[in-house]
């Protein structure tokens, strides 16, 4: 396999989240969507918790799950908002895959408010020297908004607790997806 990480974000926030993983992690998918990075994740971890607000994106995840055979994952129908809810234990590794459901309606997308709630919620059970991955979409108007948001959240971390990594493709026309990546020092 040669595959070039550097031309698709998505291999690229993978490559850097394998780093952090291994299978006695726990991770959580925030957007599991039609399950893609979730099944990824069920391959690696020992368990791993995933969100959606969409009835069909839980429905699509839990049906790539049960056809790879995998039993590790707790499919949750519910805005992850709501993460302290459902996850009790600490976390190696967060994926938020921001957007909407590819093939689905364009108009249900990840919000800031939302996403802001989450990112708090997130840090209160990550696992020192584990990771938060963002993946941000923002060539739509929400999303340009969520970006601005997410980027003033983790500008505003404390340093001595927090890193905090963006990436952006600066020779790529229109508005190629970025990475934030977070992990906590101590
Ligand atoms: C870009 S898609 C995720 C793609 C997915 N990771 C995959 O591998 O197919 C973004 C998803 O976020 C979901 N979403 C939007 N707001 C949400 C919320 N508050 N909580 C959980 N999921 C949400 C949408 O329903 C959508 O399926």
């Amino acid at each position: 396999m040669n595959t070039n990480i550097l031309k698709n974000t998505t291999e690229l926030a993978k490559a850097l989240c394998e780093r952090y993983i291994d299978e006695d992690s726990i991770a959580v998918d925030g957007t599991c969507g039609n399950g893609n990075d979730t099944l990824w994740l069920a391959g690696k971890c020992k368990k791993v918790y995933a969100f959606d607000i969409q009835k069909a994106a839980t429905d699509a995840t839990s049906e790539v799950l049960m056809q790879a055979g995998f039993e590790n994952v707790k499919v949750i129908n519910d805005t992850h908002e709501k993460i302290a809810e459902y996850v009790a234990e600490p976390v190696n590794l967060f994926m938020f895959n921001l957007g909407y459901l590819p093939g689905g309606d364009k108009h249900i997308t990840t919000d800031s408010a939302a996403t802001l709630q989450a990112l708090d919620a997130a840090l209160e059970i990550l696992k020192v020297d584990g990771l938060i991955c963002v993946i941000m979409y923002w060539g739509h108007p929400q999303g340009t908004e969520e970006r601005k948001a997410v980027l003033a959240w983790a500008a505003g971390l404390d340093k001595g607790k927090y890193h905090c990594i963006h990436t952006d493709m600066i020779n790529q026309p229109n508005c190629p997806p970025e990475i934030l990546l977070v992990t906590c020092k101590r």
